[in-house]
């Protein structure tokens, strides 16, 4: 415990200096970092989270049984971490010290329980709460003005990351609230991830890296094409604000929840992806059927979002419904997606001068989704892409 303490106090001190708005950036060599001082989130999170699939219909074994899945799947060894409850797990009102109350219906062994299982898989477990008086659900209690005690609560049980909704807040500023349950898991004595889910209101991308892991930047998701991409979209506004520490949040995946096609929730992946959100599955994983598997268990696609270089890629260039997404990766490599939004098959083209390479680069391109390498590439990178669908490469330099 005073170890962890005396680390935190360390990374509070060496995280002192103001980045600002040039966080993400590369700068003389050097990845700046975004300030939360609990030293999590160096690459986004991966993991799980219940609502997409399951809503409020979650239950003890239901959790213990997905995170068997998440080892069994293979998915747990490609870095898929976090096991995360969300809304509806507790009782209806606190105890009389003013706790939550795993709800004793669906949550009978308790939450250290379950996480105490969770951690035996080699897993982490998330829970949710939310900066108002009541969850979005109206199920259960929400966390404003007992922050500092639910946090302690989380520490207690072994919580390693918190989602923090937006509902019944009062009409107080987010700016306002949640800085306060920040403060709280720091003071907590463990180390948990903080999830903003503020819905993008205020600008969160301005002014949450200082005191979140990730920040939802959009509205929720729906598991519908045009959901999706305008998630994308408004996530996309605040790349420059994303950093190792500090991720923008275009909500959770519904890859395998089967409201898209699979090239559209490929498409829906890779943009995730090069976009450096959080990678948590929305799908119930005890069920997958194998082209779901297939999609997330891509490990060239996953190593483009943990990637340590850390920058958010982004759109950079929009022909119509023809769009390229790109951005750098380590080692003086470039993703690139060429995304199809059409209702037709078209040729989607980026030209060295739109990716900022050097015009006489000669380059491989790796193809993350089909496996095959172009060599002797230049000036451009072309193909011919189905409607909805995208292709997404990596670049070396030759
Ligand atoms: C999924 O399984 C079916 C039949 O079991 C097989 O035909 C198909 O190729 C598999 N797809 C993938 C992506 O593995
Ligand atoms: C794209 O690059 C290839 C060489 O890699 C070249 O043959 C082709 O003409 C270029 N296409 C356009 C439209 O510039």
């Amino acid at each position: 415990m005073w170890m962890m303490m005396l680390i935190m106090l360390l990374l509070l001190v060496s995280n002192g200096e103001e980045v600002g708005g040039s966080s993400g950036e590369v700068e003389d060599g050097i990845i700046s970092r975004n300030l939360l001082a609990n030293g999590l989130a160096l690459t986004p999170p991966m993991g799980w989270n219940s609502w997409n699939h399951f809503q409020c219909s979650i239950e003890e074994k239901l959790i213990r049984e997905t995170a068997d899945a998440m080892v069994s799947s293979g998915l747990a060894a490609l870095g898929y971490q976090y096991i995360n409850l969300d809304d509806c797990w507790a009782e209806l009102n606190r105890d009389s010290k003013g706790n939550l109350v795993p709800k004793s219906s669906t949550f009978p062994s308790g939450i250290k329980a379950l996480a105490n299982y969770v951690h035996s898989k080699g897993l982490k477990l998330g829970i949710y709460s939310d900066a108002g008086t009541r969850t979005c659900s109206n199920t259960m209690p929400g966390s404003l003005g007992h922050e500092e005690q639910d946090a302690k609560t989380f520490a207690s049980w072994g919580v390693d990351y918190l989602k923090y909704d937006n509902c019944f807040n009062t009409g107080t500023n987010p700016k306002e609230r949640y800085p306060i349950m920040s403060q709280a898991l720091l003071n907590s004595g463990r180390p948990i991830y903080f999830s903003l889910c503020e819905w993008g209101q205020e600008q969160p991308a301005t002014w949450a890296p200082k005191i979140g892991n990730s920040w939802r930047t959009t509205g929720d998701i729906s598991d519908k094409w045009e959901s999706m991409i305008s998630c994308a979209d408004e996530n996309d506004r605040w790349a420059s604000y994303a950093a190792p520490g500090g991720w923008n949040d275009p909500d959770m995946l519904e890859v395998g929840n089967g409201g898209m096609t699979t090239e559209e929730y490929r498409a829906h992946f890779s943009i995730w992806a090069l976009a450096k959100a959080p990678l948590l599955v929305g799908c119930d994983i005890r069920a997958m059927d194998n082209v779901t598997l297939a999609l997330l268990s891509n490990k060239d696609v996953i190593s483009v979002n943990q990637d340590k270089l850390g920058v958010q890629g982004k759109k950079i260039k929009k022909d119509g419904d023809l769009e390229v997404w790109s951005g750098p990766l380590s080692k003086n490599r470039t993703t690139v997606v060429l995304w199809n939004k059409g209702t037709s098959s078209a040729t989607v083209i980026a030209y060295w001068s739109d990716l900022g390479l050097n015009p006489t680069a000669v380059v491989k391109a790796h193809d993350l989704w089909t496996h095959s390498i172009q060599r002797g590439l230049k000036g451009n990178i072309s193909a011919n892409i189905e409607s909805h669908a995208c292709k997404m490469f990596v670049l070396t330099p030759q």
